[in-house]
């Protein structure tokens, strides 16, 4: 039987079945796109500065200088190491057919490759991640080279693999760190450092989306390593941890002239100057991350506790504001995430993607307190 497909419109439906909302639970509830959950204190700041009719008549600065100033402090780099956007998917998106079609074109060994396999700069990445990515560079034509992730070791990427696999070519090489759907780190500095040192030519996109659940003394993240790199890119979101996911903010940390390639095909003035002011006061706030590091842990344990009675459901440990789960008795992630959907909640499940299925799993995004008790007791009625 194919899976049910769930739009959102039958989410929202009024026809559907309705839970009765506990107090600090709105319904629909999405915890399926890993949305952050506060927003930094000084943020709040920002708009007590608007209370006239004029103050909002003004462009922001042409490049978001201010903004890019405090990146550039804050992550180590130079200010035209910073391309920034309204959030990394549209980043990604932009910049990963632009790089791939750019290094192909620069030898005449790959446009060769390229012509008879479409393998000529190949995306390499691990088979269960931010399916984007490799969904689109499949669509636009480009060969994925797919590293295996077995749920057997919780997920850990063998660094060596992708060694052998730019001895056969060079290639772009894009790791989300922690990755999105299974939580974990996959790669260290003290691993990546000789792969980027020793292969020049290939490019490491190490996507930090996540990154700032983690605390800097238990993983070193890689932004400053950028200046000094110029094959590595980093890329960042105030989606997650700094909960602004509603404000549409991210950046790629770069060499300077694959930022100013970047910046020629979109408009400067990109970024408003209530998204330029709200990050810089997301990230001037010194007690926003460790906040959000300690609220989160604890909401995780929260949902870990409350799955670990269920029937048949195996979770996996992660590092991040989402937890990743097997049904181990045949089960669909598909058919939970329909019956959750008529409870008003969204969660994810994953289609098949590059010749794997992903049937048996679900992603649950870590919620308030409040409502992750709401989910968990609807999760228990439905899963039993
Ligand atoms: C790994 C990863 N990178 C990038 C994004 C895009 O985030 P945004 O466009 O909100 O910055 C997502 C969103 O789910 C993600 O999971």
């Amino acid at each position: 039987m194919t899976p049910p497909k769930v739009s959102t419109t039958d989410m929202f439906s009024p026809m559907q079945d309705r839970a009765t909302p506990p107090a600090g639970v709105k319904l629909p509830l999405n915890l399926g796109l890993n949305d952050g959950t506060y927003a930094p204190q000084r943020c709040f700041e920002v708009f007590k500065r608007y209370t006239q009719r004029t103050d909002l008549r003004n462009y922001s600065s042409p490049n978001n200088d201010p903004l890019r100033e405090v990146i550039a402090r804050i992550d180590g780099v130079d200010p035209d190491n910073i391309f920034l956007h309204n959030g990394t998917g549209p980043i990604l998106k932009l910049a990963i057919p632009y790089l791939l079609k750019q290094r192909v074109l620069a030898s005449p060994k790959r446009i060769l490759r390229h012509a008879v396999s479409r393998a000529g700069f190949p995306i390499i990445t691990p088979r269960f991640t931010y399916s984007k990515v490799p969904k689109k560079a499949a669509e636009g034509g480009m060969h994925v080279d797919m590293l295996p992730l077995d749920p057997g070791d919780n997920f850990q990427l063998d660094v060596s693999r992708i060694e052998r696999r730019l001895e056969r070519g060079d290639g772009l090489v894009y790791i989300v760190n922690p990755n999105n759907p299974t939580g974990n780190i996959l790669a260290t500095r003290e691993k990546m450092i000789p792969l980027i040192e020793r292969f020049p030519e290939s490019r490491f996109w190490i996507d930090e989306a996540y990154v700032h659940y983690v605390d800097p003394g238990e993983h070193e993240y890689f932004s400053n390593l950028v200046p000094r790199y110029p094959n590595l890119m980093v890329s960042r979101t105030f989606s997650f941890a700094y909960g602004l996911a509603a404000v549409r903010i991210g950046y790629l940390l770069a060499k300077p002239s694959f930022v100013a390639d970047l910046e020629r095909q979109v408009t400067n003035y990109r970024l408003g100057i209530l998204q330029e002011q709200l990050g810089v006061a997301a990230l001037e706030d010194p007690d926003h991350l460790p906040f959000v590091r300690e609220a989160t842990a604890k909401a995780r344990a929260q949902l870990y506790a409350g799955l670990d009675p269920l029937h048949g459901v195996q979770t996996f440990p992660s590092q991040a504001n989402f937890i990743l789960c097997r049904f181990t008795d045949g089960r669909r992630g598909s058919e939970l995430k329909a019956q959750m959907a008529r409870r008003q909640i969204a969660i994810k499940c994953f289609d098949p993607a590059n010749g794997q299925n992903y049937d048996p799993y679900f992603r649950l995004t870590v919620g308030l307190p409040e409502e992750n008790a709401f989910l968990l007791e609807n999760l228990a009625e439905v899963i039993g």
